[in-house]
């Protein structure tokens, strides 16, 4: 699945005996990834775990890969230069690629603001990629200042902060475009979810 230049020629594909079809059989339901987008504090964390809540109220093998927790481990040696969330966003999506054979529903949460990048998860991952746009609006953010970010972004003590001193790429065409800014956390949920069912990711419990 992967779209790397291997280093070492002598590498050969091994494949498994249990399909991803058979895994998504024994589940109930496909494996896919919602991939969160948007700004810090758009409420991509928030949104991805109460939706993965509601997944697994209804017997869904889920799983939340969180951007903040990933840089503790994973990629615990990137920065947040340009090249390095390049580099953050290309492994998250080859995990995510191995989740979604796990026939598991993957939920990410990743400010990701290039374009080109999450397009380039998008054609490893294929039409099980779901781009979730969490496009609450700057001031929203912004006020909510979750962590204090904002607050030390605007203060020129975080280079590089997405949306006050490093750009994001808003997607073109995401699957979903969610509001959490105008919307209660509930309704976003549904909203994710009732697109899962539309698409029969996952049945109606
Ligand atoms: N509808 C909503 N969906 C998600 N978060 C919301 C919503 N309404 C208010 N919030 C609040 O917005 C904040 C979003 O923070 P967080 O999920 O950490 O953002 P991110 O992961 O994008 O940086 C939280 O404090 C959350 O309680
Ligand atoms: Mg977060």
């Amino acid at each position: 699945m992967s779209n790397q230049q291997q280093k070492s020629s002598h590498v050969v594909w091994h494949e498994s005996k249990v399909s991803q079809t058979m895994r998504e059989q024994s589940n109930g339901h496909q494996g896919a990834v919602l991939w969160f987008t948007g700004l810090s504090g758009s409420g991509k964390s928030t949104l991805a775990n109460a939706v993965e809540e509601c997944l697994h109220g209804m017997k869904a093998k889920t799983f939340v890969i969180d951007g903040d927790n990933v840089r503790h481990g994973l990629c615990a040696d990137l920065s947040f230069s340009d090249e390095d969330r390049v580099e953050n966003i290309r492994r998250v999506g080859e995990m995510a690629g191995l989740f979604v054979e796990a026939g598991i529903l993957t939920l990410t949460a990743f400010i990701s603001p290039f374009r080109a990048d999450r397009d380039k998860v998008r054609s490893i991952i294929g039409e099980r990629f779901i781009e979730v746009h969490c496009n609450t609006a700057l001031e929203i953010c912004e006020s909510r200042d979750v962590k204090g970010l904002y607050k030390k972004a605007r203060a020129g003590e975080i280079p590089d902060f997405t949306g006050i001193s490093s750009p994001y790429e808003a997607p073109e065409h995401p699957e979903l475009c969610v509001n959490t800014g105008n919307h209660d956390l509930s309704v976003c949920v549904n909203q994710v979810v009732d697109y899962l069912i539309q698409q029969h990711v996952i049945e109606a419990t």
